[in-house]
């Protein structure tokens, strides 16, 4: 009842807010071509994408109000094509999208890095994957809070955990990080709101990492 009816609602209410959609915005700017987003949810991210996006593939395993989610995908501007499945085990050939996008999912995905190798799996060469997400605190006395109340946090939002390194979870995948920004959410309490926007590439060995706070 909780997971199906008042999480989903409540999650939607949070996540487009205000700063949530200037982040996105930011995010999506440079997406082209045919487009995977991880972790679909609500479909919040459609109105943020760029107009040379041709195509978006979705996958989830959870189909959140579904009403919304049909008003949504028939305003957006290019064809989406929704899938209900997890992201650890993609229903796609190697090498198929230009970008992948991941936003406030790697937080809740139960196998993340392996999520992530199937991104890398079904990115093009010179495809670039797209993530913003919430994670661990550099800072230990925020971090240990974490870690503390990340058990609550699972309970409360579906699976959601606030402690994971999510630059980690990228390079583990074998994913190159070409960006990383760490900051955090103004307005959002800290052990929410330490967040990770980045992009990383599968196979370009000449990437660089830029790094700024
Ligand atoms: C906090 S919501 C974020 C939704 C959306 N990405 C956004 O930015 O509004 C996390 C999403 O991850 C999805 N999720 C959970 N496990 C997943 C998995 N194994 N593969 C893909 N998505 C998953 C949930 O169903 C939920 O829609």
């Amino acid at each position: 009842m909780y997971a199906t009816y008042i999480f989903p609602r409540l999650m939607d209410w949070v996540l487009r807010g205000e700063r949530f959609q200037i982040e996105r915005q930011r995010l999506l700017a440079p997406a082209q071509g045919v487009v995977l987003e991880i972790g679909f949810g609500t479909g919040l991210n459609l109105p943020h994408y760029p107009r040379t996006v041709t195509a978006l593939h979705t996958v989830d395993p959870a189909p959140l109000l579904p009403q919304r989610v049909a008003r949504r995908v028939a305003r957006a501007p290019f064809p989406v094509h929704i899938q209900h499945v997890s992201a650890e085990g993609l229903p796609y050939a190697d090498a198929t999208f230009d970008y992948a996008v991941s936003t406030f999912t790697l937080c809740t995905i139960p196998d993340p890095v392996a999520a992530l190798r199937e991104v890398r799996r079904v990115l093009k060469p010179d495809g670039h994957f797209l993530f913003l997400e919430h994670g661990r605190s550099d800072d230990p006395a925020t971090a240990r809070w974490q870690d503390r109340l990340n058990p609550l946090q699972q309970c409360l939002a579906c699976g959601c955990n606030l402690n994971r390194r999510i630059d980690h979870l990228v390079t583990q995948a074998a994913l190159r990080l070409e960006t990383i920004d760490r900051y955090r959410l103004p307005g959002v309490p800290r052990i929410g709101g330490e967040m990770y926007r980045g992009m990383a590439c599968g196979n370009n060995p000449r990437a660089i990492i830029t790094i700024s706070e």
